[in-house]
């Protein structure tokens, strides 16, 4: 019978996918932008970067732990979240006209690239080795449901980002909105090496 299961992407592919859209985002901000631009890009990568921590947080990270709780990757990984979110503060009661706002974009950015790079150096490649595939899908299934719940009290005001920032699929990846195109994607691959 048809599983919808197959159809989910592992956790560790999406936060991959995650880290990979808010780095589009990123490089979509440049100083010679209108402020108006500036500021929709801003909040789309502070909105992103905010669900994807949270997310990890909940379900990732506890299971990272009972894994490889001593791993110094794993043990700064909730110290830095903490600190990207006092970055996104600041960036979010600074005016994008203001030279200010740019300097806090690039050290968000220099931020998230360092604590990304962890991540998919060896967090990600633990947590491959480590759990068997089944729960790999399972835990995505279980960010995805979680995903849902955060993003949509907050879907007007993405939407009106998006507008200004940037395309509208852009946007719906930044926020994993397109994870079920991406299983669909996925599967392909799986099924040329069945
Ligand atoms: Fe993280
Ligand atoms: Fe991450």
């Amino acid at each position: 019978m048809f599983s919808l299961n197959k159809l989910s992407p592992t956790i560790t592919d999406m936060i991959r996918f995650d880290h990979s859209h808010v780095m589009v985002t990123f490089h979509q901000y440049t100083a010679s932008q209108k402020p108006t631009v500036k500021k929709a890009l801003a909040e789309t990568i502070c909105t992103a970067l905010e669900i994807h921590a949270t997310l990890e947080e909940e379900i990732f990270y506890p299971v990272m732990r009972e894994l490889e709780g001593s791993d110094p990757t794993i043990l700064k990984a909730e110290p830095e979240h903490n600190e990207m979110r006092r970055v996104i503060a600041r960036l979010r009661t600074t005016k994008a006209a203001d030279p200010q706002h740019d300097v806090l974009m690039h050290e968000l950015m220099r931020d998230v690239m360092h604590h990304v790079a962890d991540e998919e150096t060896v967090l990600l490649p633990d947590a491959e080795r480590l759990l068997p595939a089944d729960r790999l899908t399972e835990l995505g299934m279980a960010m995805t449901r979680r995903r849902l719940q955060l993003v949509t009290p907050q879907a007007g005001k993405i939407a009106a980002n998006t507008a200004v920032g940037f395309s509208g699929s852009t946007a719906a990846m930044v926020l994993g909105v397109a994870g079920a195109a991406f299983a669909a994607f996925k599967l392909i691959p799986r099924k040329a090496h069945a």
